[in-house]
C-alpha cells in the first residue's frame, strides 16, 4: 500500500478572540487510490484537517499550524513549491457546489486553460473526458454552451468534480459533497466517487456512517481534535479498537437511519456540549 498523503504531528490552533486547538498532534496516512472517510461529531476538527491538506488555511488570518503534511515524500508547508501548484495537486471540492459564471464547457476547461496550453481540439477532448469520468457527459453534451449554473445541484456537484479532475490532481478532498443534495443526486455522486477512487486518492468528510460504509476503504475518526482511530473500514465498524469509537458508532447510524436517504443527522454530541 502506497501512502499518497500524510500528516505528521499536525497541530492547528485558531488564535482569534477565543483560542481553539482544533487539531492536536494528528499523524495520519491516506493511501493511494483509496477513499478515506473522515468522521466525527461536529466541531471535532474534520474541516480543519481537510483544509490543512492543501493549505487552505492560508486564506484566513489567525491560524497557527505546526507539524507537517507530506504529499508523497514531499512536505507541502516547508517547501518552495508555489501554492497554486500544491493546490493543483491536492484538489478541493466544497460541500456546496457552485458553478463559475461560465458555460458548462468552460467550467471544466477553466483550470486546463490556466495550467496548460491546449489547442481547441485538445480542450474539446479533455472536457469530454472529464465530463465522462463524472458520468455527466450523457446529460449535458447537447448543451455545453449553456451556463453551468443551469444544472441541477446533483449535476453541478459532478461538474465541480470534473473541474477539479481536469487539472489532474493526485488527491481529491471532498467535504461532505453529498450533504447538500437530494437522495437521488447524492446516489449519482456516490456512484461517481466509487468509480473515481479506483484512479484517485480521495479524502472525504461525511456525517453519514452508511455512506462511509458504502464508499470508504479506510475510516479516520476524530474527537475533540484528537485522532481516536484510523483503520480499514471493516475493522473500524466491526472490530473498533477504541471505546470512544464503539460509542460513536453505536450512538449514531443505527437507530432510524434510512439507507435510502442521505438526509444527514446532526451528531448527538458536539464539541461545544462536551467542553
Ligand atoms: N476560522 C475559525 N476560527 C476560530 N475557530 C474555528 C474556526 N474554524 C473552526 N473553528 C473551531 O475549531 C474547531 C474545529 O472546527 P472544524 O474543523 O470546523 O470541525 P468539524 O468540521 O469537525 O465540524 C471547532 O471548535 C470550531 O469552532
Ligand atoms: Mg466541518
Amino acid at each position: 500500500m502506497t501512502t499518497a498523503l500524510k500528516t505528521e504531528n499536525l497541530t492547528i490552533t485558531y488564535t482569534g478572540k477565543r483560542e481553539v486547538t482544533a487539531l492536536n498532534d494528528v499523524s495520519v496516512e491516506f493511501n493511494e487510490n483509496e477513499l478515506t472517510a473522515i468522521i466525527g461529531p461536529s466541531g471535532c476538527g474534520k474541516s480543519t484537517l481537510m483544509k490543512s491538506l492543501n493549505r487552505l488555511h492560508e486564506i484566513q488570518p489567525n491560524v497557527d499550524i505546526s507539524g507537517e503534511v507530506y504529499l508523497g515524500t514531499q512536505p507541502i508547508y516547508a517547501t518552495d513549491e508555489p501554492l497554486p501548484e500544491i493546490r493543483r495537486r491536492v484538489g478541493y471540492v466544497p460541500q456546496k457546489p457552485t458553478a463559475l459564471p461560465l458555460s458548462i464547457y468552460n467550467n471544466v476547461a477553466y483550470g486546463l486553460k490556466i495550467h496548460g496550453n491546449h489547442s481547441k481540439a485538445e480542450l474539446d477532448k479533455l472536457v469530454k473526458k472529464y465530463l465522462q469520468k463524472v458520468n455527466l457527459w450523457e446529460e449535458v453534451n447537447d448543451r455545453l454552451d449553456a451556463p453551468g449554473a443551469e444544472l441541477s445541484t446533483g449535476q453541478l456537484q459532478r461538474l465541480c468534480l470534473a473541474r477539479s479532475l481536469a487539472v489532474e490532481p493526485d488527491v481529491l478532498l471532498c467535504d461532505e459533497v453529498t450533504s447538500a443534495l437530494d437522495p437521488i443526486s447524492a446516489e449519482s455522486v456516490e456512484e461517481t466517487l466509487k468509480e473515481l477512487k479506483e484512479e484517485y486518492t480521495i479524502v472525504m468528510i461525511t456525517h453519514s456512517m452508511n455512506q462511509a460504509k458504502r464508499l470508504a476503504d479506510k475510516v479516520v475518526f476524530l474527537y475533540l481534535g484528537n485522532l481516536v482511530e484510523a483503520n480499514d473500514v471493516n475493522q473500524f465498524f466491526e472490530k473498533p479498537e477504541s471505546e470512544r469509537t464503539k460509542q460513536f458508532i453505536s450512538g449514531q447510524g443505527v437507530v432510524g437511519e434510512d439507507e435510502s436517504s442521505d438526509e444527514e443527522k446532526q451528531p448527538a454530541t458536539t464539541a461545544a456540549q462536551v467542553l
